[in-house]
C-alpha cells in the first residue's frame, strides 16, 4: 500500500523529529515545489526540505518510514512527465543544495558528483581535462544530475552517444527505507551481481535516492559539423534518415521539424529553406573539423540522394548556432500559438515515423486540435505536441489515448526519454502486460515495504 497524504498531527511530529536539518512549510515554497514543466496536477507537498547531506537524506526517509509519509526527490523541476510533483503531498525532498563535483578523474575518464550539480558544471569540469558528459535533455544549464538519473534522460545526441543510463557506472543510493549503500563501480567494466545501477537509473524516484554518482566521461570531440536539410515533406525527411543509417554513416544529431512546427517559428529570420515541407538538422562530430565536416559531406552526398531540395553546412559557430536555434525556438513558437500544449515524447521503430507523424496530425484534426511532431527522429524519438485551449483538456485526453494506442500499434513506446511519472500512467497497459506490471510493482515493494517513495508515480492504480 502506498502511503497516502499525512494529517498536519503526523507532519508536525515529522518535523520535530527533523531538528537541524534545513526546511520550510511557507506556502511560496510549498507551491513551487507542487510542479515541474510538465504541467502534471498533484498534491502540495506539506513540507520542503533541503538536505545538506546524505545523512539528511537518510534522517529523512527513516522519519518517513516510521510516519508513512510520502517523499518526492526533487531535482531542479525541468522534468516534463511530473516525476518530482508530490502526488500526495508529505514532503518534497529537494537535492538541489548537494552541489560538490566531488573528484574528476581524466586519466580514468570517470568524474564523481553530487545529485544536484548542473549538468553544465559536470560539462565545465570535464572540459578543463579535454572531456566530455555527451548526455543532455536540452537542458544542460538548468538540470540537475540528480533528475536525469531519475528520469534517465535523453536528448538530441543519444543516436551517437546514448542516453544517461550509459553512463552511470556507480552510485550512492538511499533506500526507499533511509539505509545509504553504494552500488554499481568505478571502473569502466563491471559485472558482479545483478545490475542494480540500470535498475535506479530512470526509476523516477520510486526507489530511493541518489547522493553521489560515478560518471563515464569520454574525450571531447574536436570537431563538431552542422546542417539543415529542407525535404518535401516529413516522409522524405523520414526516407533520408533512414538511407543515412543505412550507408552505414553515425550522425550524432538527426533531429526533424514538420511542417506544422515549421510553420510556427516562420517570419522570426531563422535560416530554414524555402519551400521545404521538413527540415532535418543534421550534427557530426570527429578528431577534428576536417573528420566532422568530411563524415557530413558524406551525409550531405547520401540525403541529396534520397531527394534533399536543399542543404546548407553552418561554416561558423554562429551559423551553427542559427542552425539550432531553429530547433530550439520551436516549443517557445508553439507556446505563443496555444499558451496550453503538451509535449509526448514518443518513440516508433525509423521505418514507422512518416505513418506515425502523418497518423497523430490526422487523429488532432478529427477533432479539431492541432499537433505538431519534431524531435529525436534518428532514434525514432518523436516530440509531438498537441496545442489547446483550456477548455480542450477532456478532448486532449482523448487524443492522447489515441496517440500511445497508434504508437503502441506501430510498435513503438509511450515514453523514449521524459518518463512515465504522473504524465502518462494511465497508458503503460498499453505496452506492457499486467503481469510485468504487476512484477514490477512486487520489486517496488521489495525496496519501499511502507509505500513511501514517491508514491503515485509510474504505474496506474490498482
Ligand atoms: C527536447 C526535450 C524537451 O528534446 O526532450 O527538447
Ligand atoms: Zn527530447
Amino acid at each position: 500500500m502506498e502511503a497516502s497524504t499525512p494529517s498536519a498531527e503526523v507532519m508536525a511530529r515529522v518535523r520535530a523529529a527533523l531538528t537541524g536539518v534545513e526546511l520550510t512549510d511557507e506556502d511560496a515554497a510549498r507551491e513551487r515545489f507542487s510542479r515541474d514543466e510538465s504541467g502534471c496536477e498533484g498534491v502540495a507537498p506539506q513540507l520542503v526540505v533541503f538536505a545538506r547531506s546524505e545523512d539528511d537524506v537518510c534522517r529523512v526517509l527513516r522519519v518517513a518510514n516510521a510516519e508513512r509519509v510520502p517523499v518526492t526527490p526533487v531535482g531542479a523541476r525541468t522534468g516534463k512527465s511530473g516525476g518530482s510533483v508530490p502526488a500526495a503531498g508529505g514532503i518534497a525532498l529537494s537535492l538541489e543544495k548537494l552541489t560538490r563535483v566531488v573528484e574528476i578523474v581524466p586519466d580514468e575518464l570517470r568524474v564523481v558528483v553530487e545529485p544536484g550539480v548542473l549538468l553544465a558544471d559536470v560539462y565545465a569540469a570535464a572540459e578543463a581535462h579535454g572531456l566530455w558528459y555527451p548526455p543532455d535533455p536540452n537542458s544542460w544549464p538548468t538540470c540537475t544530475v540528480g533528475g536525469t538519473i531519475a528520469e534517465n534522460a535523453g536528448g538530441p545526441v543519444a543516436l551517437k552517444y546514448g542516453v544517461t543510463r550509459d553512463y552511470v557506472l556507480g552510485l550512492r543510493w538511499v533506500l526507499p527505507t533511509g539505509e545509504p549503500l553504494t552500488v554499481g563501480r568505478r571502473t569502466s567494466k563491471g559485472v558482479a551481481g545483478y545490475d542494480l545501477v540500470s535498475l535506479f537509473v530512470g526509476s523516477e524516484g520510486t526507489l530511493g535516492v541518489c547522493t553521489q554518482a560515478t560518471l563515464r566521461l569520454v574525450p571531447k570531440p574536436r570537431g563538431v559539423a552542422t546542417g539543415l536539410v529542407g525535404f518535401v515533406d516529413t516522409a522524405a525527411a523520414c526516407r533520408a534518415v533512414s538511407a543515412v543509417l543505412g550507408a552505414g554513416l553515425l550522425p550524432r544529431c538527426l533531429e526533424l521539424l514538420d511542417d506544422v512546427a515549421l510553420a510556427a517559428i516562420a517570419g522570426q529570420g531563422l535560416p530554414l529553406p524555402s519551400g521545404a515541407g521538413a527540415v532535418l538538422i543534421v550534427e557530426t562530430d570527429g578528431h577534428s573539423t576536417e573528420s566532422a565536416f568530411e563524415q557530413l559531406l558524406r551525409v550531405e552526398a547520401v540525403v541529396r540522394g534520397a531527394g534533399a531540395l536543399d542543404v546548407v553546412a553552418a561554416q561558423d559557430e554562429s551559423q551553427r548556432e542559427r542552425i539550432w536555434a531553429v530547433r530550439r525556438s520551436v516549443s517557445p513558437a508553439l507556446r505563443r500559438l496555444s499558451p496550453q500544449k503538451i509535449s509526448e515524447d514518443v518513440v516508433v521503430p525509423r521505418s514507422r515515423i512518416p505513418e506515425a507523424v502523418a497518423r497523430f496530425k490526422a487523429l488532432g484534426a478529427a477533432v479539431g486540435l492541432t499537433v505538431a511532431t519534431y524531435g529525436h527522429v534518428g532514434d525514432g524519438n518523436l516530440h509531438t505536441n498537441v496545442l489547446f485551449a483550456p477548455h480542450q483538456r477532456a478532448l486532449v485526453d482523448t487524443l492522447l489515448g489515441q496517440l500511445m494506442a497508434v504508437t503502441v500499434e506501430l510498435g513503438g513506446t509511450i515514453t523514449g526519454e521524459h518518463g512515465v511519472g504522473l504524465a502518462k500512467k494511465q497508458y503503460l497497459s498499453l505496452e506492457q502486460a499486467p503481469l510485468l506490471v504487476t512484477l514490477q510493482r512486487q520489486l517496488q515493494g521489495l525496496f519501499d515495504p511502507a509505500g513511501v517513495m514517491n508514491p503515485g508515480k509510474i504505474f496506474p492504480a490498482e
